[in-house]
């Protein structure tokens, strides 16, 4: 089975000006969440999308799907967890108590403020993480990338086309992404924010897909606009 899990359980306290968390602010005609959501509904091979959102927000989200999408039974949301591993965590523990699992299982991971994913990228992620078990999609780094260890002087400018900049959807196989969470000592999981890293720490291959530059986070109100642009470029 193919699972999508949309992350949607943070507050967007970057965002500022606003209580209502930025996956549930307007882009266009409808939510941030509604469009990212509906990229996951036209892909038949996706057998369950699971929405992860703060408990306060599952009955708002459940009413914008009936509203946007219409009765869709592939859909599924349920509550999120304190951080985003948290979030993915209760993804993963909502397939094993409610879906028989095997080797082919996997999940597509996307964070809910990103709602420029191409059916491209999300294909590339089924494929990538069928044929090596974990995937993670990247632009190549177009800035000069400087690293300073005590934040006043470089300490070393490594080669730029050795480095990406991580996107979504970060993909695996489920008995695999299980396994290697379950396998976490406490200091682990706190140092691990990033499922791929815990694939990399563990000494497992995540193979790269290649992203597109509109497919931004959501993360400061900048973005916002940058996002209505983006999306009026798209009717064009
Ligand atoms: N996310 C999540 N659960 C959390 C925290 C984040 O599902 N406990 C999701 C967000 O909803 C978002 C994605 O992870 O879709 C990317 O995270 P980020 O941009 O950092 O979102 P927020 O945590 O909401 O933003 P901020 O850090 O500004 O508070």
């Amino acid at each position: 089975m193919i699972f999508a899990a949309i992350l949607a359980g943070g507050i967007g306290s970057r965002m500022g000006g606003t209580d209502t968390p930025k996956q549930f602010l307007p882009l266009g005609d409808r939510p941030v969440i509604i469009h990212t959501i509906e990229k996951f509904v036209i892909n038949s091979k996706i057998d369950k999308i699971i929405v992860l959102t703060p408990k306060n927000y599952i009955n708002h989200t459940n009413h914008l799907i009936e509203e946007y999408i219409g009765d869709n039974e592939g859909i599924v949301v349920i509550e999120g967890g304190k951080t985003r591993n948290d979030t993915l965590m209760n993804s993963i523990n909502y397939i094993g108590e409610n879906f028989t699992i095997n080797d082919e299982s996997i999940i597509i991971t996307h964070d809910s403020v990103r709602p420029f994913v191409t059916h491209r990228i999300i294909e590339d992620n089924i494929e990538a993480s069928r044929k090596y078990g974990a995937c993670d999609t990247v632009v190549p780094a177009t800035d000069t990338i400087v690293e300073s260890v005590d934040g006043n002087t470089i300490s070393n400018i490594p080669v730029r086309s050795n480095y990406y900049q991580g996107q979504t959807p970060q993909s695996f196989n489920i008995n695999k992404l299980h396994s290697l969470m379950c396998s976490l000592t406490e200091d682990e999981t706190n140092i691990l924010t990033d499922a791929c890293k815990i694939f990399t720490l563990k000494g497992e291959d995540v193979y790269l897909v290649e992203g597109e530059v509109t497919n931004i986070k959501i993360t400061y109100p900048y973005d916002l606009k940058l996002a209505n642009t983006i999306l009026e470029d798209q009717h064009d």
